[in-house]
């Protein structure tokens, strides 16, 4: 929006989280709860946004440092008004300001374009019901018309009884603001400048105020404490659920999904339940999430099944193949299609071929495997020597018997045969028997176990 300037107070200091971390570094479906607010903020494109921050404040600027923002110091806490203050000399004359609160996630930024629409020669306020609304401010109305906000803690017997309250999200022009700011005075119950105070003082210049009602009250709910956080988290995770599945993805149970990034799916998707994704990742048409899954910022083609208890992180994965359960794939994995990674299998930077198989107990790191390789149960990659790490190479149609181990820098030759138990030091040529087992087997007849010594 042209002519919009967005003012997020964040200073406040969270003492009810009782945390070392700043309020509004508490996270949300994985991000922080101001980054919510920002993002609601660059969603409406105003001309400037800008942050009042105080408590634990560097650490907020930093975690932000991407983004394009003005940051503004509140060294101490006066009030929601003095917040508003120390930005006043960032205001932009001819524009509008909307106010929202740093510890406000799921704000709606419609809601908000909404009422900054409203604020042309107005002071558009957003307003909610609440049933107990015991230390909001009540908006006070005559008839319909907005008379003035008052705090809980100012309020008469009369004016608590009110249930319409302030969400603390407002806005209007900026020549009304600045006028205003400059009047506010910190004569109320908590010796503090009052934003709220505007709306006298609007009705004095005979500006219109208009309060707007909310029915989402999760959209103008605030974050003060670690249940509110778990509250809010909870609401935010049936939303993703609510809208994967209007997008046509199957979940057993939405009450059981943990969306922490971005999760985008094709048709004819299903994810049972206890699956956390996180970051970045893509599911192909028809695949199938097993219970108990973590999958985070991963690729994974049609028709692929990925069986209980899998862990993923930063892999690829082909289509039509079949991972886990129990398995898990660390980062710089990438899976052709049709293949097969089995339970206790541990793959990190291997680059596994169409159609080869690791079905049980394996490690296999820094790893290329080629097309149609079976690698045995028990079969290590040796990657690293204590100091630097070696690639393995097992070229095509190669077969890995079971219990091998694979001393790094060794490639095993196309349709290699490696016999179980072996130690591979050596390159192993194609198409030939390759094992490196104890000479002879031997066996000591009468040969006794040790029993325990009598004291
Ligand atoms: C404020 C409103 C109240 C409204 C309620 C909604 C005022 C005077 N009251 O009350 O009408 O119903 O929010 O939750 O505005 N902040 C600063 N600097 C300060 C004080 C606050 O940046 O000096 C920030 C806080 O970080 C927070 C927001 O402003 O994000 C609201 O502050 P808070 O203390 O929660 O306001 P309330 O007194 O609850
Ligand atoms: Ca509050």
């Amino acid at each position: 929006m042209s002519n919009l300037n967005i003012v997020i107070l964040a200073a406040g200091k969270g003492t009810r989280m009782y945390s070392n971390k700043p309020k509004v570094l508490h996270e949300i479906g994985g991000k922080p709860i101001l980054a919510h607010v920002i993002a609601c903020a660059k969603a409406l494109k105003p001309q400037k946004i800008i942050v009042v921050y105080g408590f634990g404040g560097e650490t907020v600027r930093e975690a932000f440092a991407h983004e394009d923002i003005i940051w503004v110091n509140q060294a101490e806490q006066l009030g929601t008004g003095h917040a508003v203050q120390q930005a006043v000399s960032h205001l932009d004359a001819d524009a509008k300001t909307l106010i929202l609160l740093g510890d406000v996630p799921l704000v709606s930024a419609g809601a908000c374009k909404k009422l900054t629409e409203q604020a042309k020669n107005k002071l558009a306020i957003q307003s909610f019901n609440k049933a107990y609304p015991t230390g909001y401010g009540r908006i006070v109305r005559n008839n319909k018309l907005v008379t003035a906000i008052v705090e809980h803690k100012d309020a008469t017997e009369a004016q608590r009884k009110i249930t319409e309250v302030n969400t603390g999200i407002m806005a209007m022009p900026n020549a009304y603001l600045t006028k205003w700011l400059s009047q506010l005075t910190n004569k109320n119950a908590q010796g503090e400048y009052y934003l709220t105070d505007i709306v006298e003082l609007a009705v004095k210049d005979k500006v219109e105020v208009v309060a707007e009602l909310t029915e989402d009250e999760w959209s103008v709910t605030g974050i003060n404490s670690k249940v509110d956080l778990a509250q809010i988290e909870r609401e935010h995770q049936t939303h993703i659920a609510q809208t994967l599945m209007q997008q046509g993805v199957t979940l057993k149970d939405p009450a059981r999904l943990d969306v922490r990034g971005n999760l985008s799916a094709g048709r004819d998707v299903e994810i049972d339940v206890n699956c956390l994704f996180e970051g970045d990742v893509i599911l192909g048409d028809n695949v199938k999430i097993a219970a108990n899954c973590v999958i985070k910022n991963a690729v994974i083609a049609k028709d692929t099944q990925i069986l209980p208890f899998t862990h993923i992180d930063d892999a690829k994965i082909g289509e039509n193949s079949r991972i886990g359960p129990y398995a898990r794939l660390r980062p710089g994995t990438t899976l052709a299609a049709e293949t097969h990674i089995g339970n206790f299998v541990e793959l990190k930077n291997a680059q596994v071929d169409i159609g080869s198989k690791i079905n049980h107990l394996s490690y296999v790191g820094d790893t290329t495997v080629g097309k149609n390789v079976n690698i045995g149960a028990g079969t290590i990659t040796c990657n690293y020597d204590g100091a630097n790490k070696f690639r393995t190479v097992i070229e095509d149609e190669a077969f890995i018997g079971s219990d091998t181990q694979l001393i790094a820098p060794v490639t095993v030759g196309k349709g290699a045969t490696i016999a179980a138990g072996s130690t591979i030091t050596k390159d192993a040529p194609a198409d030939a028997l390759t094992f490196c087992r104890a000479k002879e087997q031997k066996s000591i007849v009468g040969w006794k176990r040790p029993t325990k010594l009598k004291k």
